[in-house]
């Protein structure tokens, strides 16, 4: 099921891209300008079939993380250039269908005019994205009011980073420029939450070590992430971790005491949407104490909350990443695997909060939900 979810939108990307390959084959070769020279024709065909191929046999190779033929900075462009290159075909072929150019005349020629900034918006939309992604980065506060929480916890902050994909999209400007953030925040305790690199070939070491300047009273904690997993990079981050002062706890947890009180920080690997948790995580819960759940995939808050976590904080969803409103609806892949794609959820006593992270993945684009350094604050009932 994690294959098929892991998959399925690289799939459906490309075969999206191969019918629009098709379709515009067939309206360009209506159109009289190409009637007339057939060997422009033959370019166009010859073309799209080669990006055909590039997307169908290259790209499902390019999106293993472990796939370290070629630099990963390479590979990062490479998917976004293929990316872009979608978009900007689905783009052509609207422009083609809704300016029906096989009537081509001096009539036709306005109306085209006219479509090409409305066919276009996307590609405009996506640099406005691209911007947002680089330069929208702001510290987002959340206070989470705990009923019956100690007096001495009671203004707790923490700090949490995650989905940093460290690489050539989010690199060591973007990342001291946050790390510089959630220092100012002052938190008691830093937590990252998952997805630090992208792939293997991401340079892990040079990301902790702009971590190693986080600063938070109580320590930096960490779980890993998806991302992580698939690159079989775990290991290494933990010893890059404890050498930087980050403890990665891997179904573990720290008691953290604050003046009387105790604050049981719990930790674990990222778990696939078809995983059951609830069984697993019983023995993280503190008695007695605040129970705070570090686990990158928001989909198990469920089960965070059956085992009685009165927090869970996750990442993974990059809210969304690119959201489009569509009538009262907005759309975007990460409601496809969850329903908890960003900020604060609830159930009975326990809540969530899913941050929408640093980077990006694919496209380095973000629109409708701009990267965040989260400051979560206790707050008593
Ligand atoms: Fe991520």
């Amino acid at each position: 099921m994690e294959t098929l979810r892991r998959w399925a939108p690289v799939a459906v990307i490309i075969l999206v891209t191969l019918l629009a390959h098709r379709d515009v084959l067939r309206r360009l070769a209506r159109l009289p300008g190409m009637r007339a020279r057939p060997q422009r024709l033959r370019a166009c065909r010859a073309a799209l079939i080669a990006m055909s191929a590039w997307m169908a046999a290259v790209v499902p190779v390019l999106t293993l993380h472990n796939f370290a033929w070629l630099p990963a900075d390479v590979i990062a462009w490479a998917l976004a250039l293929s990316l872009f290159w979608v978009l900007a075909v689905l783009c052509f072929d609207a422009w083609l269908a809704w300016a029906q150019p096989a009537s081509f005349n001096p009539s036709r020629r306005r109306m085209l005019a006219a479509a090409l900034p409305a066919a276009a918006a996307p590609l405009g939309g996506a640099g406005f994205g691209i911007a947002l992604a680089r330069y929208g980065m702001s510290v987002v506060q959340q206070d989470i009011v705990i009923p019956g929480l100690p007096r001495d916890l009671h203004g707790l902050r923490i700090v949490q980073l995650t989905d940093i994909h460290f690489g050539p999209f989010f690199g060591p400007a973007e990342l001291e420029r946050a790390v510089a953030m959630a220092n100012e925040t002052r938190a008691h305790i830093a937590v990252l939450t998952g997805d630090l690199i992208t792939r293997v070939g991401d340079d892990l070491e040079g990301c902790i070590r702009l971590l190693a300047k986080l600063k938070a009273e109580a320590g930096v904690y960490g779980c890993h992430g998806n991302h992580e997993k698939y690159a079989d990079l775990p290991e290494q981050a933990d010893r890059l971790g404890a050498r930087a002062g980050i403890t990665f706890l891997r179904h573990q947890a720290a008691l953290l005491r604050f003046g009387s009180a105790r604050l049981n920080l719990a930790g674990l690997d990222y778990f696939g949407n078809g995983s059951r948790l609830a069984g697993r995580i019983a023995g993280l819960v503190e008695p007695g104490a605040i129970n705070i759940l570090l686990q990158h995939n928001p989909a198990h808050f469920p089960a965070a909350a059956e085992t009685g976590f009165d927090l869970m904080l996750a990442g993974h969803t990059h809210g969304g990443q690119v959201n489009l409103p569509v009538l009262r609806e907005n759309i975007n892949i990460a409601r496809a695997f969850t329903e908890f794609v960003r900020g604060r959820y609830q159930i009975g006593d326990s809540q969530l909060y899913v941050s929408c992270g640093l980077g990006t993945v694919g496209i380095p684009v973000r629109l409708g939900a701009p990267p965040e350094v989260t400051l979560v604050r206790l707050c008593a009932g």
